[in-house]
């Protein structure tokens, strides 16, 4: 079957096959560090072999809960935040009907997911809440450290709003916790309640949980094949750890690359895509990428546009704005549906030149002409090729780009596995908000509000 490809011939007017050879090394290194789990952040491997580690009573296990929610709930809301949702939304949007919810309810995903506990917007919540009481609804609270401020307000709002709604017993059926298997507020309140739970690894970090219950709980209830999805992710599994070849391992490739043209100042790295569903994808590898190499004041920025809507926005800079950037598009070579662009009798258009052509044509044109203009422009271009959007296919490239963001950190000397500066602003808030055990912070902070 066909797979993933990483070509990097339009990066090389900016880099030389010598330094390919020079960083070849390096990336060897990298690869025997994580495949003996010897490197940075070690504990937290256990993404390394779920492909293939994964036990078919879990799978079933998550497929009968997906059913039952299936069939008493019109709206599944997914609360979670950072890793804890990003995984699982790439997932779902880049499958579903691109207009699901305006279908007629008999064609329409069901349950239809949607998110909470992401931001902390007042009128979010509210406007959900709106719609759930007149809907009947399920909820997956979902958080490993179990702390986390806006699921648990989510949470909190929802479980109450639940309880009201169904009674106590019937809210208990409505709702599955996954989080840590010991500790955590959710795990003890998950004992108390009696809810079903499933376990997020102690030693997968929430970035790489996609393919733990965190991601294939909710794929699962929007009716996708989670099954696929770890089958494609096995296969990307076995060439990636077996093969340590630069120039033929994909991982390699892609790590190589973004680490050669960040030496070289290229220090934005612009995700492109040209299919509005893959949205969520992007923000997905935003996240993966940027929380596991930000740190020690080192990392590429990572930045995503969707073409050809940003060409006519973002587009500009990319071709003419400071050259820091350079770009990595996901070409996908098929779409599930055909339309072609019909003749018209009037051509005041002008477009019958291109009449009898599919959208996918045109749409690779664009790519292709938007690489040109770009590498012309000097923004080098790494090009990450999938033959379709399926769940085989995502499973592949949800490992693969996991695989290369490892090799990649620990190129750069880096953990890519902690991510100590997300606690600085949970710090403040937590003494602005006056929590208790931060009375000292909360004192200071204030005095330097005042002075602000
Ligand atoms: O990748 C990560 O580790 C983070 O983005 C977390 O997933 C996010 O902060 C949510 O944490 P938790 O699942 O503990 O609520």
């Amino acid at each position: 079957m066909e797979s993933i490809r990483v070509s990097v011939t339009n990066i090389m007017e900016f880099v030389s096959y010598d330094e390919f050879e020079q960083i070849s090394p390096t990336l060897n290194d990298a690869h025997k560090q994580l495949l003996s789990k010897t490197g940075k952040g070690n504990e937290f491997l256990g993404w390394l072999d779920l492909p293939s580690g994964i036990d078919e009573p879990i799978i079933s296990d998550i497929e009968n809960t997906a059913k039952k929610l299936r069939e008493i709930a019109e709206i599944f809301v997914v609360i979670g935040i950072g890793g804890s949702y990003l995984g699982a939304r790439a997932i779902i949007e880049a499958l579903k009907h691109n207009f699901d919810q305006l279908l007629p309810h008999d064609e329409r995903q069901k349950p239809i997911v949607i998110y909470a506990g992401q931001n902390i917007s007042e009128e979010y919540l509210s406007d959900l809440l709106d719609i759930l009481e007149k809907r009947d609804y399920a909820i997956s609270v979902i958080s490993k450290s179990g702390t986390t401020t806006e699921p648990a307000i989510a949470f909190r709002v929802l479980k109450s709003h639940l309880e009201t709604k169904y009674g106590i017993k019937g809210a208990r059926e409505r709702i599955v916790a996954i989080t840590d298997k010991s500790k955590g507020a959710l795990k003890q309140l998950s004992i108390n309640e009696g809810y079903k739970t499933y376990v997020v690894p102690d030693d997968v970090g929430g970035r790489y949980s996609v393919l733990t219950p965190v991601g294939l709980l909710p794929i699962a209830v929007a009716g996708f094949s989670i099954r696929d999805l770890i089958k494609g992710a096995a296969v990307m599994q076995k060439k990636l750890s077996e093969n340590t070849d630069i120039h033929s391992n994909p991982a390699f490739l892609y790590a190589a690359a973004r680490n050669m043209l960040y030496q070289k100042g290229k220090f934005i790295e612009v995700f492109v895509n040209y299919l509005p569903n893959l949205y969520y994808l992007t923000e997905w590898w935003k996240q993966l990428y940027g929380e596991s190499e930000g740190k020690e004041g080192k990392g590429i920025f990572p930045a995503g546009v969707i073409n050809t809507t940003d060409l006519h926005s973002m587009g500009q800079y990319i071709q003419e704005g400071e050259r820091k950037i350079f770009e990595t598009v996901l070409s996908v070579g098929n779409s599930k549906k055909e339309l072609l662009i019909p003749k018209d009798g009037s051509n005041l258009d002008k477009l019958n030149y291109i009449s009898g052509k599919s959208m996918l044509w045109v749409n690779g044109m664009a790519e292709t002409a938007t690489t040109l203009a770009h590498i012309d422009g000097g923004v080098p271009n790494i090009k990450i090729r999938i033959p379709e959007v399926s769940e085989f296919h995502l499973g592949e490239l949800i490992y693969f780009f996991e695989f290369a963001c490892a090799l990649s950190g620990y190129t750069l000397g880096i953990n890519p596995f902690d991510q100590p500066g997300v606690e600085a602003y949970k710090k403040n808030m937590f003494a602005l908000l006056g929590k208790p055990g931060f009375e000292k912070e909360t004192t200071e902070i204030n005095k330097r509000i005042g002075n602000m």
